[in-house]
């Protein structure tokens, strides 16, 4: 049976909380940009409930609540539903049942071997608690979401690669057992260093709600003062303007690094041409940090205020929002219903479609007596 061969995306955000900068550098911005390319003829964008779900058992109102700010976000930065398909996980059965497929042809070594998982599991305190076992395998299902759609690109970060990996693995051994049916997906990263992993604003490696270091794409313009002001690091020995400074490890300089470019310059800070000018001008002494917030928060609010407007519009009309994701699902439905269907032709389990296993049967029988 055929397979798609058009050039499909899929990407997806487990909904745990609002998305932040680090979302947007590593990856928003970039999904917007691929949907603006007009090369890819089908994107899909899916809520990841049912994975936020493997370490928030028991907080489903949590994911419940963050399914409306995902998608608030999404439309916020410019994911148009008319040409990205916006949907929720659990609304698509197929996900379960491929997943429960898939799992007999991944071994339990392998999974132990996943180092984004392993790592995981340390940072919740699986180790010692307990490891659910939906939590252990769902780089399983998240082979599951990539192969329903036939994602031929998967725009993730870099900590990702590892279930990219696994998936094609599991691509690779299902077609081996039961005939090429499964497309193999390719995983495609960001080329910038800094938009990879934005730090958090205090410098620590990763934007994380409970450390509160992030800036949400929806924070307020006040909120984002404070959090750059108060919070953010800069260079410990520049104490005088007139001290030279460092950059490496700067924090103001790995976000100018991700977001500004030399139009920002000419609007906001004449004194330079571009970054470059800037960096060196603090190396060697005589810019304060002070000048140099204030023209992060400027080049940051020149992303931030196009996004807040949008969000404003959209949360007047969440009516319409529904609409959108349950749109987007029911053909997200039909479509990975349909990757069930040939899973199941391949395996040879869709005794329902048509009546041929009964003459299959009658004719075993009849050889058997
Ligand atoms: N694991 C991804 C994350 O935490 C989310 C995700 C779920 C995903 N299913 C996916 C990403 C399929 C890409 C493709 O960010």
């Amino acid at each position: 049976m055929s397979t798609e061969t058009g050039k499909i995306i899929l990407t997806a955000d487990r909904p745990t909380g609002r998305l932040h900068l680090g979302h947007y550098a590593g990856s928003l911005k970039r999904r917007v940009e691929l949907q603006e390319s007009g090369k890819y003829d089908r994107i899909y964008i899916m809520i990841a409930d049912d994975q936020a779900l493997t370490d928030n058992a028991d907080n489903p109102g949590k994911i419940r609540d963050n399914i409306i700010n995902v998608v608030l976000d999404y439309l916020s930065v410019g994911i148009d539903p008319l040409k990205s398909t916006i949907c929720v996980q659990s609304a698509l059965p197929a996900l379960h049942s491929l997943t429960f497929y898939y799992l007999n042809l991944v071994t339990t070594a392998r999974l132990s071997r996943n180092p984004t998982v392993k790592s995981e599991i340390q940072m919740r305190g699986f180790a010692d608690e307990g490891l659910p076992t939906g939590f252990f395998c769902y780089p399983v299902s998240q082979a599951a979401d990539i192969t329903a759609f036939d994602a031929t690109v998967v725009p993730v970060g870099e900590d990702q690669l590892p279930m990219l990996e696994q998936t094609r693995e599991i691509v690779e051994k299902f077609n081996r057992i039961y005939g090429q049916t499964l497309v193999l997906p390719q995983a495609m990263i960001p080329e910038n260093a800094t938009q990879r992993r934005l730090p958090g604003v205090d410098g620590k490696a990763k934007m994380s709600k409970s450390l509160g270091n992030c800036i949400y794409l929806s924070d307020s313009p006040k909120t984002v003062k404070q959090q750059i002001n108060g919070k953010m690091f800069t260079d410990p020995q520049h104490l005088r303007i007139e001290d030279p400074g460092h950059i490496e490890g700067n924090v103001v300089f790995t976000y100018l690094d991700a977001f500004c470019n030399n139009d920002h310059f000419a609007r906001f800070l004449p004194d330079y041409n571009n970054l470059e000018e800037m960096k060196e001008h603090y190396m060697l002494g005589g810019l304060g940090d002070g000048t140099c917030k204030k023209f992060l928060i400027q080049v940051l609010e020149d992303t931030l205020v196009p996004i807040r407007e949008k969000r404003m519009k959209w949360e007047k009309d969440i009516d319409t929002v529904y609409d959108i994701l349950k749109a987007g699902t029911a053909k997200a439905r039909e479509v990975t219903d349909a990757t069930l269907e040939r899973v199941e032709h391949a395996m040879r389990i869709d005794y329902f479609s048509d009546r041929s296993v009964v003459g299959e049967w009658q004719n075993l029988l009849k050889t058997s007596h």
